[in-house]
């Protein structure tokens, strides 16, 4: 039988809504406590422990917003760099940074520096553990560092992705370790971060979800994100943010899983899936358009969904969806492999010993990241068909591919020496006609010929 949730009757008494505070209909009408009040209006100090691509990101946007920041890393050889005004993360400039610098901002390997902070930020990473369960040492390690600086009036607030739950169960213990109480000291959330790397839309510009580990710590928290991002939609608990964010990332993989399914019939049936797609988003309402490709990476849509899965499991439930995605992208690398026999087939050549270009290693168009590349394992499956793969990628550039073991090609090289190129991502930097024009054949796997409007022959397409 499922439990419903009435509305408890002390939202009724308050009646004041926060400016930029959206809340769901289950807590419409929060007053602002002194507290919340504290964080909507007054000066104070972020403290953000995991400077990496979320981290750093808030970090500044917290700067330019006139908070103070103290940004804590296990690094110190990055924060070491932070502090000569080096960024490592490709939407922070190293002039965004030394603005942050020159108004204070303070990066450090001193956990105890965190003590200063109004409001600590927990942004580490959360990755799969080796048999696909989540891996929450990150999480608890930090949160062993809140236990030893947490001090009353703190906000304490995770925006590492997991599963619900992980934020009462892991934060809630460690303040109270220090000693302190949620609501009569401390304030604990969770609020998940939304940041696309290479995206236009900043940390700064994104709308954030925000729950509390009780209504109190939601509204504290809410107040402070407000100093921070345009909106804020408050929702009743740590545990509903915590899911919003898991489901934002599982509706993203599962339709990506659809249109990789779709991709394979409009092959089996002599269709072109991308003209298909155009076709289909045209509707004006209830179509969004997903792109085939070959695979999906980056460390939040192949890993998000096996949280929730987990989760899932955990409880009884068996997440359908999620698994079937899974199975379909995963297979995407492989099937890609297979079309690129085939193409070479047709003309009569084996795929054993034949040199092929792949263009693009990171895992999505215009950054230099590799994590969990779906193109990484299209090289692997070429390379185990006996192909001799060479690697083009000016953002990941030369070093990095040379740490997957894999031969870079540079800019200005002459490619006539591969018999095929195939397209694994599409950076825009890349120039498409000189490979088409250069290489006998090309794979391309992301549409990005169509979108050059390149009517190249010689370019086969997903
Ligand atoms: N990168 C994205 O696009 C993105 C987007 C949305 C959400 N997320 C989520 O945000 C979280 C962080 O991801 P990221 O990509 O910024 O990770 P990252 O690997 O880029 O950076 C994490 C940083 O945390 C540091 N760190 C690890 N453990 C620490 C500890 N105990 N104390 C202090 N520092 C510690 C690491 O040294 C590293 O610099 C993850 O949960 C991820 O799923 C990432």
């Amino acid at each position: 039988m499922p439990v419903r949730h009435s509305t408890p009757k002390w939202f009724s008494r308050v009646q004041l809504h926060l400016g930029n505070i959206r809340c769901s209909p289950f807590i419409k009408g929060i007053a602002m406590t002194s507290h919340a009040e504290r964080f909507a209006t007054s000066q104070w100090t972020a403290g953000i422990i995991g400077l990496g691509y979320v981290g750093l990101p808030l970090a500044v946007a917290a700067s330019r917003k006139g908070l103070g920041v103290i940004g804590f890393d296990l690094s110190a050889p990055l924060t070491a760099a932070l502090m000569e005004g080096r960024s490592h993360v490709g939407d922070v400039s190293d002039s965004e940074l030394g603005r942050a610098l020159d108004d204070g901002a303070v990066f450090t390997a001193d956990a105890a520096r965190l003590a200063e902070a109004d409001a600590i930020f927990i942004c580490v990473p959360s990755p799969l553990g080796r048999n696909r369960q989540p891996d929450l040492s990150f999480i608890e390690s930090a949160a062993e560092t809140v236990a030893t600086v947490v001090r009353p009036g703190q906000l304490i607030s995770l925006e590492s992705t997991t599963y619900p739950g992980s934020t009462e169960d892991i934060l809630v213990p460690a303040v109270e370790k220090a000693g302190l109480t949620v609501d009569v000291d401390v304030f604990v959330a969770f609020s998940p971060e939304r940041v696309s790397p290479g995206d236009q839309l900043k940390t700064a510009d994104i709308p954030k979800v925000v729950g509390g580990v009780s209504a109190l710590s939601g509204e504290v928290a809410a107040a402070a994100y407000g100093r921070l991002v345009p909106s804020v939609h408050l929702v009743s608990s740590a545990r509903a943010a915590e899911m919003a964010k898991l489901l934002e990332n599982t509706y993203r993989a599962v339709n990506i899983g659809l249109i990789n399914e779709m991709a394979q019939l409009a092959h089996e049936l002599d269709i072109d899936i991308w003209e298909v797609v155009d076709a289909a988003a045209t509707k004006p309402f209830g179509f969004q358009a997903f792109y085939p490709g070959p695979g999906v990476g980056g460390h939040c849509i192949p890993l998000d969904p096996q949280y929730l899965a987990w989760r899932a499991r955990e409880a009884n439930f068996t997440t359908r969806f999620i698994d079937t995605a899974e199975q379909v992208n995963s297979h995407m690398p492989g099937y890609v492999a297979s079309r690129v026999v085939d193409i070479l087939n047709d003309r009569g050549l084996p795929v054993f010993g034949t040199e092929i270009l792949a263009v693009g290693i990171a895992y999505k168009p215009d950054v230099a990241d590799d994590r969990e590349s779906a193109s990484l394992h299209v090289i692997d499956e070429l390379k185990a068909r006996g192909a001799k793969v060479s690697v083009f990628d000016p953002l990941v550039g030369a070093d990095r591919i040379r740490r997957h073991d894999l031969v870079p090609v540079d800019e200005g090289d002459d490619l006539s020496r591969f018999t095929m190129a195939v397209v694994l991502t599409d950076h825009r930097v890349i120039d498409y006609d000189k490979i088409a024009a250069q290489v006998g054949v090309v794979f391309d796997t992301r549409g990005m010929y169509r979108r050059i409007g390149s009517t190249a022959a010689n370019v086969h397409h997903l």
